[in-house]
This record gives structure tokens, C-alpha cells and sequence, in this order.
């Protein structure tokens, strides 16, 4: 690897080249330093261990979609004023347990707990984090709303990636990898669907645009995603019309 790339890698851990703020309101003073140190190990390791597991993913849920959803995570925290802390760490763990990513929702489970497991985490720490991660996936629109900032906050980052240029990307990728067309004028867009059908029923790369990708816009928590979403929103939704009118011959 060059110079250039190893300084590029050391920019992307954020959470070495961003460490965490040192005043945590909860803590008593004597606690601060070692906290704040135990917090930044977590956040490291943390990042090692997704790097890891999902290096070789292929449906668009690599480690880069997670390295993504971190950097919207943090950025939007700030302009929220949500814990940073548990913000990333839930960021980095979302899809570790997805069920699309294990070979069922308990192995997905124990794949997180097992890691969680080995952190110094207060219990209430843990909670949230699990919490979030249970709350955060689409599921067909069928999920309730999210319950704290964290929690939008990171729903909101892990949407805005399916938003977009990068959305578009991800979409193709992930029809060829589960065996879809990319477009079937035949296959209708579902209007309503349980979990199982968005999960399993059939569909196309630019259906899913209609059944998921363009509603994701009135669907953000937060006013800070929701400006970006709505630009990101429009670039998707020119591209929709142009691969129709490209398909029409015009
Ligand atoms: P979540 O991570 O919220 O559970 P999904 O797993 O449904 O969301 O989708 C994650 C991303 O995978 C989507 O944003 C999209 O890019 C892609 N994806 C999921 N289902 C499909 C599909 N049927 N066709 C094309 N892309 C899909
Ligand atoms: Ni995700």
C-alpha cells in the first residue's frame, strides 16, 4: 500500500482522528479521564471488528456503506445534539445482525450480542444501542417510529445512503445479488406489503425505487437529513424518469 493511501485510511478512522468530546455530564470527575479512554478503545475496536465482518459483503451492505452511514452519523448528531457515543456505536453495529447479512435473525443476534458482550458497556448503554438496532430497518415501512435522537439520527444516516447517487448504485447491486431484473414492465410495483413479502415476494431494481427508495424522503426524523434527503430525492427520482423515457426509445 503507498504513502498516500495508508494517510487516507488514517483519515477514515474517524473515531481516532475524531475522538470523542471528554465531558460526559454523567460521569463524576474522577471517572472522566479513564471513561472517555474506555469509550474511544470501544469505538475503535468497534471499527475493527465491522471492517472485518463485512469486508467481503456484496449486496451493498459492505464496510464502506457502514464507514457512510458513520460519517452522516456523526454529522448529524452534531447539528442534533445527540450522544456521539452511542450514535457511532450504534451506526457501526446496525446491519451485524441484519437477517439478510446471517443465516437467521438468532444467528444475527448472537453475532451482536457476542461482540457486545465483550464490551465495558453500562447496561442502560447496552440497552439503547440494542434498541436502536432492532428499530432501524425498513421492514416494508412496517417498523414504529424511533424512540430517541440517537435513534433517528441514525435511521436517518443509514436512509440517507439509500438516497441518492450511491442509492442508485446500491439498488443495482443488490438486484443482481439476490437474482432480480434490473426492470420487468410486467412485475408490478407492490403497493402494500407485509415484511415478508418486501423481504422475499418478487421484484425489480427500479420497482424497489417505487415500493422503498422514493418514500424514504417523508419518512427522515430530523431536519438536518431532511434538507439533504430532499436533494438527494430529486437527483433519483430524474434519474427514474430518464431510464423510463431511455426505455420507451425517446
Ligand atoms: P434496511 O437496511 O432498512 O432493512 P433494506 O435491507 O430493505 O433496508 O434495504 C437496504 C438497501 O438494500 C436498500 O436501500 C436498497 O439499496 C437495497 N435493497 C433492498 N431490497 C431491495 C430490492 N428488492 N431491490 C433492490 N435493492 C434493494
Ligand atoms: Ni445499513
Amino acid at each position: 500500500m503507498t504513502t498516500s493511501n495508508n494517510q487516507q485510511l488514517d483519515q477514515l478512522q474517524y473515531s481516532k482522528a475524531n475522538p470523542l468530546p471528554t465531558n460526559h455530564s454523567e460521569s463524576q470527575p474522577s471517572d472522566l479521564p479513564q471513561r472517555s479512554s474506555s469509550r474511544q478503545q470501544m469505538l475503535e475496536e468497534t471499527e475493527a471488528f465491522v471492517r472485518t465482518e463485512l469486508s467481503g459483503e456484496t449486496s451493498g451492505h459492505d464496510w464502506w456503506h457502514i464507514h457512510r452511514v458513520v460519517q452522516m452519523t456523526r454529522r448529524l448528531a452534531a447539528a442534533e445534539q445527540a450522544d456521539l457515543f452511542i450514535c457511532t456505536m450504534a451506526a457501526l453495529l446496525h446491519d451485524i445482525a441484519d437477517e439478510k447479512l446471517n443465516p437467521s435473525k438468532e444467528a444475527g443476534m448472537q453475532r451482536l450480542n457476542g461482540w457486545l458482550d465483550q464490551q465495558p458497556l453500562d447496561p442502560q448503554e447496552r440497552e439503547h444501542i440494542l434498541e436502536i438496532i432492532a428499530n432501524m430497518s425498513y421492514n416494508g415501512g412496517n417498523n414504529p417510529p424511533m424512540r430517541t435522537i440517537e435513534g433517528k439520527v441514525v435511521q436517518d444516516a443509514d436512509r440517507l445512503d439509500a438516497i441518492g447517487a450511491i442509492a442508485i448504485a446500491r439498488c443495482f447491486v443488490y438486484a443482481g445479488h439476490v437474482g432480480d431484473l434490473m426492470y420487468d414492465p410486467e412485475v408490478p410495483v407492490r403497493e402494500q406489503m407485509t415484511a415478508e413479502e418486501y423481504r422475499n415476494g418478487q421484484s425489480t431494481a427500479i420497482n424497489h425505487f417505487h415500493e422503498k427508495l422514493l418514500k424514504l424522503k417523508d419518512r427522515i426524523n430530523t431536519p438536518a437529513a431532511r434538507e439533504i434527503a430532499e436533494e438527494r430525492h430529486q437527483y433519483m427520482q430524474d434519474y427514474v424518469d430518464r431510464f423510463y423515457r431511455e426505455w420507451n426509445g425517446m
